[in-house]
């Protein structure tokens, strides 16, 4: 089945770009990322890769997600989810960072290093600076073999298929869900979720495959606003909680293929400062779903309006309230606050692809970068 996997991978399977593809493939890499592992009436997750491992991560007194790139966006969703969940102090670090600053590593840290690839120089090395210090390392990887579920204890794989497109895309909503299995599987352990909340998230986020299809069929929607924010030189992604990470991630995909200066902000912060870039020539795009912040994302999103910045919403299908106030609206569907983070992506995915080729960007190697950084 790899073998397939890898031969239809090479084809572009009618797509125009990989990345395209890839964006497309989701509601299946999603599947495969939670084959086998979801047992939701028995409120019960299997991690084959991690359960010998199971008492050690109960009882770690601090978990430190070591990552680069889109990779640390999925680790500070993690950080969201393990912390809500499990009840254990979470850190995310930049791997390049982490690795050269003399960090304290006891062996009660578990360390989860979170990379597409496996074979990110960066992140390998604070796998190795960890390990010396005696801490347990859980790989969360996409191609199985490589060097960091290796050069880890335990781990789990998440099952995207290859994946082409320099900027990662199917990667990131695979490890996302991994992450949620994770902190849900932990949260069992530790008994810190009653296994009724368990079963409830477990039976959403089966679902979640077909939800990413509702999801991507406003993508006729999302190339018209592309064409919109195409000639743009700036744009910010602003986001809450557990979407603030989306954010950063939406912006780190604009910028890698469409070339345009892109930021991810979390939407309480502007007003420290960044407000003052609002204008009508910034486009503003804003997670905004119905969760535990949405009264104040509004708040914030109504300070963006009053200076006139255009503004493009995220929010949840059937919201009429954000529509009164953004320029334009795309809707996803209502889901957990937790599962938030898988749709709200596919938007902002497609919002970079369209954007990048109506820019006649080189969408699947976009210039100066690699699919892998093995180099430090
Ligand atoms: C994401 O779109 C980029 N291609 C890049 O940031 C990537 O996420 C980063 O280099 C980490 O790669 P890895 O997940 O293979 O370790």
């Amino acid at each position: 089945q790899e073998l397939e996997l890898e031969l239809e991978a090479i084809e572009k399977g009618g797509y125009e770009h990989f990345m395209l593809k890839e964006i497309h493939e989701q509601p299946r890499s999603i599947a495969n990322c939670m084959r086998g592992r979801i047992y939701a009436d028995e409120a019960r997750i299997n991690l084959g890769g991690i359960s010998e491992y199971a008492v050690k991560l109960a009882q770690a007194k601090r978990i430190i997600i070591v990552s680069c790139g889109t990779s640390w966006h999925a680790g500070l969703v993690g950080e969201y989810l393990i912390e809500e969940y499990a009840r254990i102090p979470v850190e995310v670090e930049y791997a390049s960072e982490f690795r050269y600053r003399n960090p304290i590593i006891s062996e009660e840290d578990v360390v989860i290093a979170i990379s597409q690839s496996g074979e990110t120089a960066d992140t390998m090395a604070a796998i190795e600076l960890a390990k010396k210090a005696g801490a347990t390392i859980l790989g969360i990887c996409n191609v199985v073999g490589s060097s960091i579920p290796r050069l880890s204890h335990a781990g789990m794989y998440t099952h995207a298929g290859p994946e082409i497109g320099v900027a990662s895309t199917k990667a990131f909503t695979a490890q996302v869900t991994a992450l949620t299995l994770l902190s849900l599987y932990i949260a069992r352990q530790r008994g810190t979720l009653p296994a009724s909340k368990i079963a409830t998230l477990l039976a959403q986020l089966q679902k979640t495959p077909q939800l990413i299809k509702e999801c991507l069929k406003n993508e006729p929607l999302v190339k018209q606003i592309a064409y919109e924010i195409k000639d743009s030189t700036n744009c910010l992604f602003l986001g809450r909680g557990i979407n603030f990470p989306v954010a950063l991630e939406g912006a780190l995909k604009l910028k890698e293929i469409s070339y345009i200066h892109a930021e991810g902000y979390p939407a309480a912060e502007m007003k420290h400062g960044p407000i003052a870039l609002i204008d009508e020539q910034m486009p503003v795009v804003v997670i905004a779903t119905k969760d535990s912040s949405y009264d104040k994302i509004i708040s914030n999103i109504q300070e963006v309006k009053a200076r006139k910045g255009k503004i493009t919403a995220i929010v949840t299908e059937g919201d009429t309230i954000i529509s009164e106030i953004a320029d334009y609206i795309i809707e996803i569907p209502l889901c957990e606050e937790a599962l938030t983070p898988i749709l709200a992506t596919i938007p902002l995915q497609l919002l970079s692809y369209h954007i990048a080729v109506m820019r006649g960007c080189n969408v699947d190697q976009p210039r100066n970068l690699a699919k892998s950084v093995t180099v430090e």
